[in-house]
């Protein structure tokens, strides 16, 4: 009788101190972990992290342009982002005679800041708790699809219609949104204020904020200077506003003091920001299915296009520049594919996901009214059965959609199912100066042979079949697309659209490109609609669930769900550990930090991943860190090493990119920028000996602005705490 009782109480103890690591706490938790991150270190209190009434530090810490996060460093409104997050902005900027992304760049005055149209910069103004008021006005709801409890549009309309007179009223880039969080259990409103006039201030040039490129992505040890800086204006009040001359740089609320005192293996850390997307929650059933389907089927499809792409452009330098941002987004999902089942398929990494599942079965059958417990139960069968019933359809989707979709370019080819004006940009989309049709075609063969090998010929989209069966062989197939279609071409497309808009449709219909894209297209649709019902089946599903575990984990005497991290979902959050090196496998030891050594020692001229500037390997050989060498650390012997990377056990995901890592005083020590690539199945469940975040040491951001650089100016408008 004992046994059971003492392995459920040491059960709990576990899974309380494990809960201790990991997570991405939401600001209206930093009371409930107060007391545990003060216990590891942390000097600051709690109203200085996040005051919902005042000033705090979360008030310098920023989404940047939609998906990551950047974070204000000095008065005059100067944000630090990564470079691969500035990379769209910079490279709009560039041009043959000025390539920024190449040679870097650094604003000498504020006059030489660049508008970097269309991106943004948000800060969160206000968190308020709406749960109460949106779950009325769901009960509230006749009709509808049931699903209004996660829909954005839904959710916005409600805080438009309600919240829009309290908040926005007389105020300028002001937004509101409330987000579902435990999928529906809990509802935040969320008041942004958002910046529209930023500018692009500096940037290493990519061999420093690139370094290393695909082979180093997603991998340490890590030698990345992985930054670029921005500026924020504003008008005269400092409130948001177009683009404009007479904008000034934003005078921010608050804003991070920066260490250079260097850190330790061992050092408390914590970051803030925006991370994109976890599954948490998921049951066994969805993470297998998450490795067998969406995982595996991108591994050998992204593998079969990387292998022709890179052999392409391996034999020509042309094509290896058309092809090099194409085949790094290709490769960035690939490796991350690769991690996550590497992750899952560690002994035990299904057991938390059966334990959690477990501790609802075990509370929902033990409820005296039969009728309370059944709707936990049932919403964990609903999630089961729909996952089973959707295995074959999903499939399906996933190899039409990183097979031919994803995978071959001109499947974005104009067709009849697009409205005309939008032809032109379907076009653009793909034929632009990047493509070459020579290198999609071979793609297509190689891609084609696997599909037709892999779905049932009653389940590929019609004109593939009917295109098989005339041609005879895939190859053939391919070769009469290609050479028939005016859609791979800058002169076939002006010789359609000369064409009189009868005959421009009679060519839709006959082009083989455009039917093959259409078909190709129009059976993505048919699957995403079929699709559509067991999607609802299992989010319902796991509002339910998700309930049931807030109310195990309180009848335990817990606080409800709110001892567990909701799911991230783009909104701002905290995580804390400390900077830490990691093991990922028997034999192998990863140290922090990585030096300007290692970058040296990594030097390839023969590969444009590992070029080191010349300016850098002057720098490393005088050891011009800074004035007195401020920028490096001292060692015991007296000699100095300038640190580049280290990693630290922070729960971060995709949308932390950017983000900023301070140390328990809140003085800024790095910037956050990638994950290594063992880790990623942290998405699922936190991996406290696997998973590190990857986080360039802000000294190292120093020494490039300051010795590579040259920009003084810059690093005189920061706060640097010795
Ligand atoms: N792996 C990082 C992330 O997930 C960096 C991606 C950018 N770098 C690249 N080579 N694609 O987003
Ligand atoms: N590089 C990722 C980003 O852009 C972060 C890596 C991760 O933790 O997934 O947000």
């Amino acid at each position: 009788m004992r046994r059971p009782f003492l392995s459920l109480l040491v059960g709990a103890l576990v899974s309380l101190s494990a809960q201790a690591d990991g997570g991405m706490w939401l600001m209206e938790q930093l009371s409930q972990k107060y007391s545990s991150l003060a216990a590891r270190g942390l000097q600051m209190k709690e109203y200085d992290l996040y005051n919902p009434n005042g000033t705090s530090l979360k008030d310098a810490v920023v989404s940047f342009d939609g998906g990551c996060t950047g974070e204000v460093i000095s008065s005059q409104g100067l944000v630090l982002t990564n470079h691969h997050c500035g990379y769209d902005a910079i490279q709009q900027l560039s041009s043959v005679e000025h390539n920024y992304l190449e040679q870097g760049y650094w604003a000498r005055t504020l006059q030489d800041e660049l508008p970097a149209r269309g991106v943004v910069v948000t800060f969160i103004d206000k968190i308020e708790d709406v749960t109460a008021f949106v779950q009325g006005q769901l009960r509230q709801l006749k009709g509808g699809t049931g699903m209004e409890f996660l829909s954005p549009s839904y959710l916005n309309g409600l805080a438009r219609r309600h919240y829009s007179e309290r908040y926005q009223r007389g105020q300028q880039g002001i937004e509101l949104e409330i987000k579902p969080f435990y999928n529906g259990n809990k509802y935040l409103l969320f008041v942004k204020k958002v910046y529209s006039d930023i500018r692009f201030v500096g940037a290493p040039p990519s061999a420093v904020g690139k370094f290393g490129a695909d082979t180093d992505n997603w991998s340490y040890p890590r030698h990345t200077g992985d930054f670029s800086l921005f500026r924020i204006y504003a008008d005269a009040n400092g409130n948001p506003a177009p683009y404009s001359e007479q904008n000034v740089p934003l005078r921010p609320r608050r804003w991070f003091d920066i260490s250079t005192a260097g850190v330790q293996e061992g050092d408390f850390a914590m970051i803030m920001g925006f991370p994109g997307r976890t599954n948490q929650y998921a049951l066994p059933s969805e993470i297998t299915e998450w490795r067998d389907i969406d995982n595996t089927i991108r591994i050998r499809m992204r593998g079969l296009r990387q292998e022709v792409m890179l052999r392409e452009m391996l034999a020509d330098p042309k094509t290896n520049i058309m092809y090099a941002a194409k085949y790094a987004r290709s490769q960035n999902g690939y490796k991350r594919a690769i991690g996550a089942n590497w992750g899952v398929s560690r002994p035990d990494f299904l057991r938390r996901s059966e334990e959690l599942r477990s501790e609802v079965e075990r509370w929902a059958s033990g409820q005296r009214d039969r009728k309370k417990g059944k709707v936990y139960l049932d919403g964990i069968a609903r999630i089961e059965q729909a996952v089973a019933e959707r295995a074959a359809l999903r499939r399906q989707l996933w190899w039409l959609d990183e097979g031919l979709w994803q995978g071959i370019e001109a499947m974005q080819a104009p067709g009849v199912d697009l409205p005309l004006m939008s032809l032109e940009r379907s076009f653009r989309s793909y034929c632009n100066k990047d493509y070459s049709p020579a290198v999609d075609a071979k793609i297509a063969k190689v891609l084609l042979a696997e599909y037709c090998r892999q779905v049932a010929r009653a389940d590929w989209p019609e004109e593939l079949a009917r295109g098989l069966a005339r041609y005879g062989s895939v190859e053939a197939y391919v070769d009469a697309v290609y050479a028939g279609t005016r859609f791979t071409k800058e002169e076939g497309f002006a010789s359609f659209t000369a064409l009189p808009a009868a005959e421009q449709a009679k060519v839709l219909e006959t082009d083989p490109l455009a039917r093959l894209a259409t078909s190709v297209r129009s059976k993505m649709r048919q699957l995403q609609k079929a699709l559509q019902p067991f999607d609802s089946q299992i989010s319902q599903g796991r509002r339910d669930y998700l309930a049931g575990l807030g109310l195990a984990r309180a009848a335990q005497g817990g606080a409800g769900l709110m001892d567990y991290m909701a799911d991230a979902n783009s909104t701002l959050r905290f995580t804390y550990g400390q900077i830490q090196g990691y093991s990922p496998r028997d034999g192998v030891r990863y140290t922090v930090p990585t030096t300007l050594q290692g970058v040296m020692q990594k030097e390839d001229s023969t590969s444009w991943e590992f070029v080191v500037p010349e300016r850098l390997k002057e720098i490393y050989r005088t050891q011009s860190y800074g004035a007195g060498k401020r920028w490096a650390s001292k060692q015991a012997d007296g000699s100095y090493v300038m640190p580049v990377n280290f990693t630290a056990t922070t729960h971060t995901t995709g949308g932390n990119s950017g983000s900023p890592v301070f140390n328990a005083k809140g003085q800024l020590i790095g910037i956050n920028f990638d994950r290594n690539w063992e880790g990623v199945a942290g998405d699922i469940q936190y991996l406290p000996s696997y998973q590190r975040s990857i986080i360039c040491d802000i000294r190292y951001v120093l020494l490039i602005i300051d010795e590579l650089g040259g920009a003084r100016r810059l690093i005189d408008e920061l706060s640097l705490v010795p």
